[in-house]
């Protein structure tokens, strides 16, 4: 058992500072009083419709996850860090955070107020109070450079290119206060945290060297095994499953059966207090290394010290190289800004050999028949083919919650 010192009534232990600053800076409001202050005067500002990635960032900016960003960025903002990763001010950022929308009325002007509506959640309701610093156009140039810098590709076949060229090109840019968390703590209770949640577990469960696995598919044998690859040869206190709770391409697996499926293969196959559970209200982007960076920079906020980051990390299709994902990190303006650190797995596969799931390079003996290929892909193929997945592919108890839903969904 470590020592804990105990200050103000609060355990503190040493997990790794957030990104930029000491502690955490959420936007959200915590203050009841000031909250319905802020809702009665905001009732005559005017008023835009967020899409859903700028909902989302408001809903990570609230959560403490984009510490220490305190708003929407303008668009020198967006253009630098699309390009070298860094803010105008020198901050190291992976994606730009944008307010981005097609539209907007006269009376909305640099310096006003605006309410920031849900698209998300019935009535549409008011999520967060913007002060706008700027209004400006990008060009079609700049938005294709901005789109080729985050995605590596401008092809409007990749789904996170599609949607981000469908936003529009006026970035509202300004500082936001959060009023709630969308869709996320009703919709996901008890798994929807915000990073100060996650940093309180992390400190309950007093460990200190913690490892976060990202995750936007119900957990498959490869997943299992990297989890435990990791605690094992990092000596890691803990793992952190910590999913994607947001919108996320067609065919992939809605966020309440992976929730169940995740939860029901820790309870059975993960020694006890060796895992934490939780999600994070985001949209996934599928821009493999730049996510990556994004996905790393919110697990430091979140007190981990490192992010498993395996085979095509935050990718989709054939976009990406297989390991382009870790090999982002060593640019020098990543390993002079993050503290934390990635976990690099090589790709993962059941041996038939050896009759387990084992990481490629460290089973030199075998040839390419010896392994059985796993991935989130080929189990959402067979699943909706109604094939069961072989006990190589997934425990027998996620495999039933999985069919149980493609069975419904027919
Ligand atoms: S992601 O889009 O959220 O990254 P996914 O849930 O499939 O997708 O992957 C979670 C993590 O596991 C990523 O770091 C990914 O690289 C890794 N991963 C998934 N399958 C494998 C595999 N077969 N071998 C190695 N790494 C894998």
């Amino acid at each position: 058992m470590r020592n804990l010192i105990k200050i103000d009534g609060f355990f503190m232990t040493n997990l790794v500072s957030p990104h930029g600053l000491e502690s955490l800076k959420p936007l959200f409001i915590k203050d009841s009083e000031e909250k319905t202050e802020i809702i009665k005067s905001s009732k005559n500002l005017p008023k835009i419709m967020l899409n859903s990635a700028a909902a989302a960032n408001v809903v990570m900016l609230g959560a403490g996850y984009f510490t220490p960003l305190s708003g929407f960025m303008d668009k020198s903002d967006a253009i630098s860090v699309a390009r070298d990763m860094v803010t105008e001010s020198g901050l190291f950022w992976p994606i730009p955070i944008l307010n981005i929308t097609k539209e907007i009325s006269s009376n909305i002007k640099a310096g006003s107020e605006i309410a920031l509506l849900d698209p998300n959640v019935d009535g549409n309701p008011i999520i967060a109070i913007q002060t706008i610093k700027d209004i400006e156009e990008l060009n079609n140039d700049e938005l294709e450079e901005i789109t080729k810098n985050i995605f590596g590709t401008t092809d409007a076949e990749h789904p996170g290119v599609k949607n981000f060229m469908s936003l529009g090109n006026i970035i509202i840019s300004g500082e936001i206060k959060v009023l709630n968390y969308s869709y996320f703590p009703k919709e996901f209770p008890g798994t929807f945290a915000t990073a100060q949640e996650i940093r309180d577990m992390l400190t309950t469960a007093n460990w200190q060297k913690v490892v976060a696995f990202q995750t936007r598919n119900p957990m498959h044998r490869a997943h299992e095994e990297l989890c435990k690859m990791a605690l094992d040869r990092l000596n890691a206190d803990g793992v952190l499953i910590h999913m994607t709770l947001g919108k996320l391409k067609e065919g992939d697996i809605p966020g309440d059966i992976r929730d169940a499926a995740i939860r029901k293969m820790v309870e059975l196959y993960f020694p006890k207090n060796t895992a934490i559970i939780s999600g994070f209200g985001f949209d996934m982007l599928y821009a493999g290394p730049k996510e990556a960076l994004l996905h790393a920079t919110f697990r430091q906020n979140c007190g981990c010290s490192h992010l498993i980051v395996g085979r095509d990390h935050a990718g989709v299709g054939d976009y990406y190289e297989p390991f382009e994902a870790q090999e982002i990190f060593d640019c020098d303006v990543v390993k002079n800004s993050l503290k934390i650190q990635i976990f690099a797995a090589d790709h993962t596969a059941f041996s038939r050999k050896l009759n387990k799931v084992v990481m490629m390079r460290d089973v030199e003996d075998h040839t390419k028949d010896d392994f059985v290929l796993l991935s989130g892909t080929k189990v959402r193929e067979m699943l909706s083919e109604g094939i069961d997945l072989p006990q190589e592919f997934a425990r027998k108890e996620v495999a039933d919650i999985l069919m149980r839903y493609y069975q419904l969904k027919k």
